[in-house]
């Protein structure tokens, strides 16, 4: 792609986006929906994916698909080059040290039950202690669930304000020398609260517990810097960064790494193997047993070079601006409460309207075109604490413009008419 297309720079002003071309990189943003055209604000359930993404994938299928690691014949060499090359770029993208740190991986979900079992299960007993915190993805939870139930660890969770913001006192309170992981979500998939990882992390280190973070909803919106956070280990999936389903990462510091067992057995992963025994693969492959999702990585890759051609703090600050424009007018509907009103927050607008259930309001506005997401959103202590079953959740990418918001708010509008 030609280097700065999609970025002018305007008048006396920051850099900023040429939304229009942004969108065309975006095939599927083109359709009717229900008679209206598509307005997707589900991009915390998944991203769209650029053109880029979609031809290095159609690319490695039509031009080189082969096994890696494997073969000596040239396709075999370039699928290995191709997924190599992807892992680099993972590797510069979050800053990690090496490309040993760097573990492909099904997703966000794959590498915490990989750090759970195989530094978990092998590390903890009845006498520690994993903290985790009421504002997670379940993803986050139950992986941590089993692990105490497998070894006898107590989960204790860091409570939430009304705000939805973790309530850094009381984990103060939860830490102790018992603690041996914290794992915490960088952003709240439900509510868009940023977490304030860089403290939670150092307090768990005063302690010697290691930190895990959930960046799934993380990557797409800021930038992630590994080495300067000094986290343990760090997950998120491709398909919320604009790359393919099937494919995400497990950051883990080598010293870790190279100290934990495989999470799985299979080719690749070994160095030789008899009757007997194994002698297992050096890092990253000790991770990575069986053919992996080669075309994943690879438009994983191509995802990564998009974000960074926009720039992450174009990012940001652009989606910074469509949430304020979306609270602004949110906050004008009669009946509307916000669910998730931290200081710190992204892209998120979670919201219950008085006296229609969340899955009407997805209908109502699946009707105009609009995708949303409504529910628990897998997040149901989240839920617990806010005393409601569901609410509806718009949030949003930087294809999104201020247009779409107004037709957002207008059909929201709708509902209340609908049901009044
Ligand atoms: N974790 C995804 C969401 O928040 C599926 O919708």
């Amino acid at each position: 792609m030609n280097k700065k297309s999609n970025i002018v720079q305007q008048k006396n002003q920051p850099l900023g986006f040429d939304l229009k071309k942004i969108r065309n990189d975006f095939p599927i943003l083109h359709q009717i929906i229900n008679g209206k055209p598509l307005v997707y604000l589900d991009n915390a359930a998944t991203s769209q994916k650029p053109k880029n993404v979609l031809d290095a994938i159609e690319k490695y299928y039509r031009e080189y698909n082969s096994n890696i690691h494997r073969g000596v014949h040239t396709l075999s060499e370039n699928a290995t080059e191709a997924y190599e090359l992807a892992r680099l770029k993972v590797k510069n993208f979050i800053n990690a040290q090496s490309n040993k740190e760097v573990i492909f991986v099904r997703g966000a979900t794959e590498a915490i039950n990989l750090v759970a079992q195989s530094f978990g299960r092998n590390s903890l007993n009845e006498n520690d202690e994993i903290i985790i915190t009421e504002l997670e993805h379940h993803a986050n939870i139950v992986p941590w669930q089993l692990l105490s139930e497998q070894t006898g660890a107590t989960l204790k969770f860091i409570p939430i304000n009304d705000n939805g913001e973790l309530i850094i006192e009381e984990y103060k309170k939860l830490l102790s020398k018992n603690t041996k992981i914290v794992a915490v979500g960088h952003i709240s998939n439900a509510l868009g609260t940023i977490n304030p990882i860089k403290t939670i992390i150092n307090m768990a280190h005063e302690y010697e517990a290691k930190v895990l973070i959930d960046g799934a909803q993380a990557t797409s919106h800021i930038s992630v810097d590994v080495q300067k956070l000094d986290c343990d280990f760090y997950a998120f999936s491709g398909h919320k960064i604009f790359g393919p389903t099937g494919v995400g990462i497990l950051y883990g510091k080598e010293v870790l790494l190279e100290k934990m067992p495989p999470y799985q057995g299979g080719g690749d992963m070994i160095k030789m193997v008899t009757m007997m025994e194994t002698q297992y693969n050096d890092l990253p492959y000790k991770f990575e047993a069986g053919t992996p999702n080669i075309s994943g990585a690879i438009g994983l890759g191509a995802a990564i070079d998009y974000v960074n051609e926009i720039g992450l703090e174009n990012i940001s600050q652009y989606e910074n601006e469509l949430l304020n424009y979306a609270n602004q007018l949110a906050s004008e509907i009669t009946g509307l409460k916000f669910i998730g009103t931290a200081k710190q927050k992204t892209s998120i607008l979670s919201f219950t309207l008085k006296g229609i259930h969340p899955h009407d309001i997805g209908t109502i506005l699946n009707n105009e075109g609009i995708a949303i997401r409504t529910g628990h959103h897998c997040a149901m202590p989240v839920m617990e604490h806010f005393k409601i079953p569901a609410t509806s959740r718009a949030s949003f990418a930087f294809y999104n413009t201020h247009e779409e918001i107004d037709v957002l708010i207008k059909a929201i509008d709708k509902c209340k008419k609908v049901f009044n």
